[in-house]
């Protein structure tokens, strides 16, 4: 069996960049590893996904948790079938920029505080129960609060406001779904890993290396 390592976080937390370099990292160390992405923006697989993040349905909050939950989980079911189930029956170290826990971050904090045991008791059964999608053997939670993530957000679109999709320009959605992401954290036992301890975001090289050292004891 191969492993699952889960690289999670908030929209511009540094998922891709950390993720490539994680992966890079572990086939320098001779270890057969696939990075691994979802959305799956590469498959007509995301169309109900595009088709929420545009805007289309509605915001965020009208589509609501469990709707948002099933488009999403529905193509990374088609990823798993078509792109990488193969690999994980093997010996491969899957590598995953965002993955089942995408839903618990971000759709969990949609609901009152009441019903948010509901739904991730939902979302785990669903996902990992029902639809046979493997649990990962690893998630690293990228912290970095939303007023920091949104500048790199900005960078990467150099400005362009009009690219964001509908979590990235909702700023209040993005401060409730990281002040929830703690207890989410807590629940399915992932590894925080705050990326700006003083409000100031570390280097990419000083967060990869973190990374490394969470990971290096589980392959
Ligand atoms: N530690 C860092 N310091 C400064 N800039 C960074 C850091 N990590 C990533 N970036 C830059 O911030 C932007 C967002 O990073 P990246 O695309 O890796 O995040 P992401 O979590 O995959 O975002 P999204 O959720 O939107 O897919 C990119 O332009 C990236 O080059
Ligand atoms: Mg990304």
């Amino acid at each position: 069996m191969g492993k699952l390592i889960v690289i999670e976080g908030l929209d511009g937390s540094g998922k891709a960049t950390q993720s490539r370099l994680l992966c890079q990292r572990l086939q320098e160390q001779g270890r057969t590893c696939k990075k691994v992405a979802f959305p799956d923006y590469d498959h007509e697989s995301v169309a109900f996904v595009k088709l929420y993040l545009s805007g289309a349905l509605g915001t965020a909050e009208e589509v609501g948790a469990y709707a948002a939950s099933t488009f999403f989980a529905v193509d990374r079911y088609v990823s798993f079938k078509l792109r990488w189930g193969q690999d994980y029956q093997g010996d491969t170290i899957l590598v995953a920029d965002r993955y089942s826990t995408s839903n618990a971050t971000h759709q969990t904090t949609k609901l009152p505080r009441e019903q948010w045991d509901e739904y991730l008791d939902w979302m785990e059964d669903y996902e990992y129960g029902k639809l046979g999608l493997p649990r990962p053997d690893m998630v690293i939670f990228l912290s970095v609060p939303p007023h920091i993530s949104q500048k790199l957000i900005e960078g990467r679109y150099h400005g362009d406001n009009e690219k964001k999709d509908i979590h990235e320009a909702d700023l209040g959605y993005l401060e409730r779904c990281y002040a929830g992401a703690g207890y989410v954290a807590d629940r399915q036992g992932w590894h925080m890993l705050d990326c700006a301890p003083n409000g100031q975001m570390l280097s990419v090289e000083e967060i990869s290396e973190k990374i490394w050292q969470m990971v290096r004891g589980i392959i």
